[in-house]
């Protein structure tokens, strides 16, 4: 327990208020001004964790402090204990999974979030919150490239946007009145289906068990020999599922697929989605992002004509995770879907406040032009499973402001060069193997030394390489199967990440 005297005087007994002013801003300079160190140094820390797993468990009191404790011993203990557990995504050799990034001005917007701690549910529980939501995926819809109207709203994940996006798909399938009567003990619904590649991220597969439609409810549906979708066997599918008694309702495309980011055929995809009248959900969480580079939007072909569609912030937009934007071309019918008010969650939608207020230009057309007159002041509670929400467009705000268009897109460009360089040193040394395209900026590729054909062996040697590579504390890889084959991946997507890393990491790997 702590000497009184060190104590604040919010933590004295029988003190009922908060941390005073003065006592926060002095530990909120010592946290910004450790947050700066960090971040100035944090490719000095092995990337991943060094920890044996029970380590913090047993580091830390099994009972609940009873007493206050003094700031101080809580800040030394982040050092202490928790520091050493944390795997840095932040660094710049971060390049497992994807790569993502929480930037300085992404940080400073989450301080703003918790310091306002806003719930915005409804407009009028923070009508600045909803409103800037708004106004900021309609700047990101710009910047993609993608035509209007276009309705977003922000979640914590694309798991989460998946699930909306199905359940509305559900919801379009109006006749069957299943979100008042449910699936199950109906003879007179079929079954339910929908497509996805089978590189399609697992978020889609959980979606179908949550809704109810089961794993067997979700087709894969075989990609070609650059891992996209084959259209034609989907079609195929879609065909021979009709016939066999099932409901087809739903395709989810990808833009950038999480084992190898390849870029499923989605204008293909959307004529078969028009033919039969599927919803076409695009899960671009990942490669969405590298649209902000006029350059670039080639890879979003296709997707004006999807029912809805993910972008993830939190993956190559430099946006502190959770920040996940779901857009939609029907949002009459996912709020159809979500949409549930009890007495005590009801409000006058439109005040007069909010029918004068003050929207940037074309805001208030664009509203209107999405959601039908009388809708300009969404309650976004309407849209999705959650109530509760956070202020997450402050941070995608303050990033996109901070960066621009174009300072975001040099950095996406900078990561895809500094993967094509790997793709060149890779594909001329006779030891290596590329397994599959690099359209983005994710190097899939194995050890593949002269003369060693065995592809168990091909496996144990990859296997360890990584493992030595992630070992040795600068690096932090992950690995992937193509085709039965052990696959290491480099995703680059970190912004701290820099030509003499890569070149280091080559030089690792090679050694
Ligand atoms: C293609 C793809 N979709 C969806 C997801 C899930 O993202 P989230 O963590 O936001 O749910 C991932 C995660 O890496 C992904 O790679």
């Amino acid at each position: 327990m702590a000497e009184q005297d060190s104590l604040d005087a919010a933590q004295q007994p029988a003190a009922t208020g908060d941390m005073e002013p003065e006592a926060f801003r002095r530990y909120g300079h010592q946290v910004v001004d450790w947050m700066a160190d960090y971040l100035g140094q944090v490719g000095s820390y092995p990337v991943l964790a060094q920890t044996a797993p029970g380590d913090l468990r047993r580091a830390l009191p099994a009972q609940p402090p009873i007493e206050p404790e003094a700031m101080e011993t809580i800040l030394a203990d982040i050092d202490r204990l928790i520091l050493p557990g944390i795997t840095h995504w932040n660094s710049p050799g971060f390049m497992a999974y994807f790569g993502i990034t929480a930037s300085g001005p992404g940080i400073l917007g989450e301080m703003f979030i918790s310091a306002l701690n806003v719930n915005a549910m409804l407009w009028r529980t923070s009508p600045a919150a909803t409103e800037l939501e708004q106004v900021t995926l309609e700047w990101l819809r710009q910047m993609l490239g993608l035509p209007e109207p276009l309705f977003g709203v922000i979640n914590d994940t694309a798991s989460s946007g998946v699930l909306h996006a199905l359940a509305a798909a559900r919801e379009a399938l109006a006749d069957l009145h299943i979100r008042q009567k449910g699936i199950s003990g109906r003879p007179e619904v079929p079954r339910l289906r929908y497509y996805a590649s089978q590189d399609a991220h697992s978020s889609v597969d959980k979606a179908g068990i949550v809704l109810g439609v089961g794993q067997e409810g979700l087709r894969k549906i075989p990609t070609d020999a650059e891992y996209r979708m084959d259209a034609t066997l989907l079609e195929l599918a879609i065909q021979e599922d009709i016939a066999a008694g099932w409901l087809p309702f739903a395709v989810v495309a990808t833009v950038g697929t999480t084992s190898t980011a390849s870029i499923d055929p989605v204008p293909q995809i959307a004529d078969i989605c028009e033919r039969y009248g599927l919803w076409l959900h695009v899960d671009a969480s990942y490669g969405g992002s590298a649209a902000v580079d006029p350059h670039m939007q080639w890879i979003l072909a296709g997707c004006e004509r999807a029912d809805s569609l993910i972008v993830n912030p939190h993956k190559w937009l430099f946006t502190p995770i959770d920040c996940s934007v779901f857009y939609t071309r029907k949002p009459a019918i996912v709020k159809a879907a979500f949409s549930l008010v009890p007495e005590y969650l009801r409000s006058d939608r439109l005040s007069e406040a909010s029918a004068t207020a003050t929207l940037p230009d074309g805001t208030r057309e664009h509203l209107r032009q999405v959601e039908g007159l009388g809708d300009e002041t969404p309650n976004l509670m309407d849209y999705g499973v959650a109530l509760g929400r956070r202020f997450r467009a402050l941070k995608l705000w303050m990033v996109m402001r901070y960066f621009g268009q174009e300072g975001l897109a040099t950095r996406i460009r900078e990561h895809q060069r500094l993967a094509q360089l790997l793709v060149q040193w890779i594909d001329a040394d006779p030891d290596f193997e590329r397994l599959a395209p690099a359209p983005f900026s994710t190097v899939c590729f194995r050890a593949h030394p002269r003369g060693l054909d065995d592809e168990t062996a091909l496996e144990k040697l990859n296997e360890h390489l990584m493992e030595n590579i992630n070992k040795a504390g600068r690096f932090f890889l992950s690995h992937t199967k193509l085709h039965g084959k052990y696959t290491i991946r480099i995703a680059i997507g970190n912004i701290r990440t820099t030509e003499q890393d890569i070149r280091d990491l080559w030089q690792q790997i090679k050694d």
